[in-house]
């Protein structure tokens, strides 16, 4: 389970935090609720997803059918339909994952790379058994031009090589969806996603699981950590909650212009996880509109760190620069390995003997100090392991932060319609090429 440590470091006032507490805890009383329910009714329906024993059961039902031999699992999809399985498969494998010798793994397509889909279509085409790979589209619309451009680039690239492949195709899509029914058509597998679960949100529903279950992930594990965390997100009280908590300071830091967060990842296959984080608070909360329609250009500009990498990049102008962002240092353990001889570590004072966990919590603990000496606001959150149970309760915590955060800023954290604009520009011009 992950912790909050360092609340004096959030220098936020303890009256104002108290009262935007009692402001939203009705709204915290009602996600607790809906965590409880069933049906997917409520726009905060994704709630109910690591409790839906019947999607992990058809998940593997899926997995086995598809067969023990697959090597690899391509996934085709954009946005909400896939950061969240890039960032926990990258959280999971790390980020030399295509050098190592674990299998099944994940390739990904979403925007469209002429080269990207070569070394893919090539790949499995070599392979010269369609056993061995699985075709995963996922589209909650079953619209998206990208998606539906590299499913078809794909699905004719593998029907030259091998014939008929749509067995090898799963589409996981919104039910009755324009995809849904061609893929019936050719007798593709197929999965639905709750039609109240917005893509930012559907992780934990077969967007995310059935991706993961084929990679080897511990599906089962990964509900259990989100239920865990909901347990404590939806609690009635500010001390005890940390989504709520943590969307409490991102909201007054935000009202004092401090409008950047600075999500600061002291392990390097958190990356993803910060792509994901930024389009789960970019269009969550940035929005033109109040849910009460007044003109309010809300937002908070999500940005990602890593630790100690960054530190020897935007160190300078996090510290010396505007005073503009709140930052969330987020760690776990630190990995072991001791340094032998002193041939190089010898140039460094005190670095011989030391193990890559004395060096790196001693960049942590400096980088904190130096936050707290510069009184820059930082919150730091400590993750148990990077297991799929932990690793998922991160990803459900800033969910139900995300919820807080929206109703704070009063606005609807579900629905993302600035998107249609280029959207629509994108559809006229395709119309008017031949
Ligand atoms: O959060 C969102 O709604 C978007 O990022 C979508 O996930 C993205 O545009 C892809 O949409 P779809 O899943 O319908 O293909």
């Amino acid at each position: 389970m992950l912790k909050i440590l360092h609340r004096e470091e959030a220098m936020v006032d303890e009256e104002r935090l108290q009262s935007e507490a009692n402001r939203i805890l009705p709204y915290v009383g009602e996600l607790s609720l809906i965590a409880k329910a069933t049906g997917y009714d409520a726009p905060e329906a994704s709630l109910q997803l690591p409790y839906d024993e019947s999607i992990r059961t058809q998940v593997k039902g899926l997995a086995k059918e598809l067969g023990k031999h697959i090597e690899v699992i391509v996934v085709i999809g954009i946005g909400g339909s896939n950061l969240g399985t890039m960032a926990m498969y990258q959280a999971l494998r790390g980020v030399q994952d295509s050098l190592t010798r674990n299998w099944p793994k994940l390739l990904f397509l979403d925007t469209l790379s002429g080269q990207n889909l070569e070394d893919i279509s090539s790949y499995l085409i070599n392979l010269q058994d369609t056993t061995s790979f699985a075709v995963i589209s996922i589209s909650k619309s079953g619209g998206t031009a990208e998606t539906m451009a590299n499913t078809q680039a794909l699905y004719n690239k593998l029907q030259i090589a091998y014939g008929d492949v749509s067995d090898r195709f799963i589409v996981v899509t919104g039910d009755g969806s324009k995809l849904w029914n061609r893929a019936k058509e050719l007798n593709m597998y197929r999965l639905t996603i709750p039609e109240k679960v917005g893509g930012r949100y559907s992780i934990f529903s077969a967007v995310g699981l059935l991706p993961l279950a084929l990679s080897g992930a511990d599906i089962d594990a990964m509900h259990r950590g989100a239920r865990e965390v909901i347990e404590i997100c939806t609690i009635n009280d500010i001390e005890k909650n940390p989504a709520l908590y943590s969307a409490i300071v991102t909201y007054l830091h935000a009202q004092d212009g401090k409008n950047i967060h600075n999500s600061f990842f002291f392990d390097p296959r958190m990356e993803l996880t910060g792509k994901w984080y930024r389009q789960l608070m970019g269009e969550s909360i940035g929005k033109q509109y109040s849910v009460f329609g007044e003109e309010l250009r809300a937002g908070v500009t999500p940005i990602v760190s890593t630790g100690s990498t960054d530190l020897h990049s935007m160190a300078q102008l996090y510290f010396g620069g505007p005073r503009d962002k709140i930052t969330n240092i987020v760690y776990g353990p630190f990995n072991d390995v001791r340094l032998q001889g002193d041939e190089f570590s010898g140039l460094v004072q005190d670095l011989p003997g030391k193990t890559f966990n004395d060096v790196m919590s001693a960049i942590l603990g400096g980088t904190m100090e130096a936050y707290t000496k510069n009184k820059m606001p930082f919150l730091a959150i400590e993750l148990e392991d990077y297991t799929e149970a932990s690793l998922s309760g991160y990803l459900q915590f800033r969910m139900c932060e995300m919820m807080c955060l929206a109703q704070l800023f009063d606005v609807n954290a579900f629905d993302q319609p600035n998107v249609e604009d280029y959207k629509s520009e994108t559809r006229r011009l395709l119309r008017n090429i031949e």
